[in-house]
Formats: structure tokens, sequence, C-alpha cells
């Protein structure tokens, strides 16, 4: 289990601030949603959390270590704990449903024991639990571009599963798909993430459809924190705050 901590955290791109200042503590086996319109710095901080980018200035803390001070084995070790799933699936068109999800595997041994793997195993037992999981058992020989989005989106969310994450990092899952496929989706991120007693940080467009599943959202704006509030108590109007004066998308 990871506790996740962003300490006066500033992030700059050239002259373009993407968050300042920014502070908060994600406890594990907790689910938050972070909020905001485009450019405010949700995929900045989704990626910060995830050990994937140097802050500016501030320290990103892992368990309470900052990640500036741990080695490079460690911070693999951490980052194979986490499950990257985004808007871009990742998937390779020209694969099974079936390779798709043991890459996820493969990538975690080392390059002898998959070579072998890839080669004489024909059905590994973890890939079938992974896609039985997200109910695509069905499917697992189909070649991928044959799929929907939601199926695509279930097959990148199976190829994390089989790692047994403890820190999800979902960066728009469900921005392309309709409110059914939606639902899908995140009840699937939300039993994985209690089975594996994981960490859910997801960024949405669409938080009302997802909050019955989250404990916490954090509205950006701007790179700094508008808001961070228990999911029971979030208003119509605090989100109407995020997108005063801008376009949503
Ligand atoms: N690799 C990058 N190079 C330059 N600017 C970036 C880069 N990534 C993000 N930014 C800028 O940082 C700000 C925050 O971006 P981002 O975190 O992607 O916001 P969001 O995910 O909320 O849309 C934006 O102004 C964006 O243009
Ligand atoms: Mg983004």
């Amino acid at each position: 289990m990871y506790k996740l901590g962003l300490h006066a955290v500033t992030k700059t791109w050239q002259n373009q601030c993407a968050l300042e200042n920014i502070s908060l503590t994600i406890e594990p086996n907790s689910s938050v949603a972070l909020v905001g319109s485009n450019g405010s710095g949700k995929t900045t901080t989704i990626r910060l959390l995830g050990a994937l980018l140097q802050t500016s200035s501030g320290q990103v803390h892992i368990n309470d270590r900052p990640v500036d001070q741990m080695s490079r084995i460690e911070i693999r070790r951490y980052r194979q704990h986490c499950g990257f799933i985004e808007q871009s699936t990742h998937i390779i068109p020209q694969l099974s449903v079936y390779d798709n999800v043991l890459i996820g595997k493969l990538a975690l041994l080392p390059w002898y024991h998959a070579a072998g793997h890839a080669l004489w195993q024909t059905k590994d037992a973890d890939v079938i639990h992974a896609l039985n999981e997200v109910g695509l058992t069905n499917s697992i020989w189909k070649a991928s571009d044959s799929l929907s989005g939601g199926q695509k989106q279930r097959v990148a969310i199976a190829r994390n599963i089989i790692r047994k994450p403890k820190v999800i990092l979902a960066d728009e899952p469900m921005s392309n798909l309709d409110p059914q496929t939606t639902e899908q989706i995140i009840s699937i991120l939300d039993k994985q993430t209690k089975k594996y007693r994981a960490t859910l940080i997801i960024t949405t467009h669409h938080i009302q459809r997802i909050i019955k599943y989250i404990d916490r959202v954090i509205g950006l704006k701007q790179g700094s924190i508008a808001f961070d509030k228990p999911a029971s108590v979030i208003t119509k109007s605090d989100l109407d705050t995020l997108y005063a004066n801008e376009h949503p998308a």
C-alpha cells in the first residue's frame, strides 16, 4: 500500500506554470477524482504521483519518502505497482486481445523469462483471469482492432490488473465513451481497486457519472487547488466555479 503526497509542488514548462504550490496527501486504499477544465493540471498531477515527472520545485512523497531521494530501482518497483490507464489505450491493433494483456505481465519479467513465456506458454492463467475480471473471456482470440472503444479500454485495464496494482492512475479513461460504457468501466476500476486494496486516482470531465464510486474530489483551476472535499458534499456550484470563464471540454 502506498501513501502519496505532493508537498509545495510547482511544475513549470518553459514559461508556462502547470501547477503552482500544490500540497495534498492521498491515503492508501482511497479513491480520488481530479477535476478541472483542460489545462488545469490534472495530467501533470497524475504523472507526478506516478513518479513519471520531476517537479520544478517541491517534492513528491511516496510513503513519506521524497521521490528524489529514492534509488532508480525503488522508483522502478513503485512504477511496477502502478496501473496506468489513459484515454488512449496503447493497444497494439495487430495483436489479439490475449497478447495485448500478456504484454502487461511480460513487462515485469526478465527478457529471457518473457521470451520463453511468449514462445511456449499457450494460455496463461493470469491473462485468462484478468480477461474474466473485465468480462472479455469471449473475445480472447479476437484481433484488437475489431473491438469497440469500451472493449479496448477493458483490454487496457486487464493489461494493468494482471500486475495487481497498488495504485491505479487513470487519466480520462472514459472520455470517448458513452454514459453506459463509462458506468461499466468505472465499476470495473472500482471493483479492482477494492480487490487489490489499491488507491484509485482518476481524472474526468464527467464527475457526476462516477461520483458514487469516489471518496474525494479535488478541483483544479489554473494549476491551483480550488477545492478538496469528500465526494458526498460536492455541489454543482463547486463544479461550476472550475469552469467559470473557461470552456469545459
Ligand atoms: N510536455 C509539456 N510541455 C509543455 N507544456 C505542457 C506539457 N504538459 C503540460 N503542459 C502545460 O501544462 C498545463 C497543464 O497541463 P495538463 O496537466 O496536461 O492539464 P489537464 O490534464 O488538466 O488538461 C497546460 O497549460 C499545458 O499546456
Ligand atoms: Mg489531461
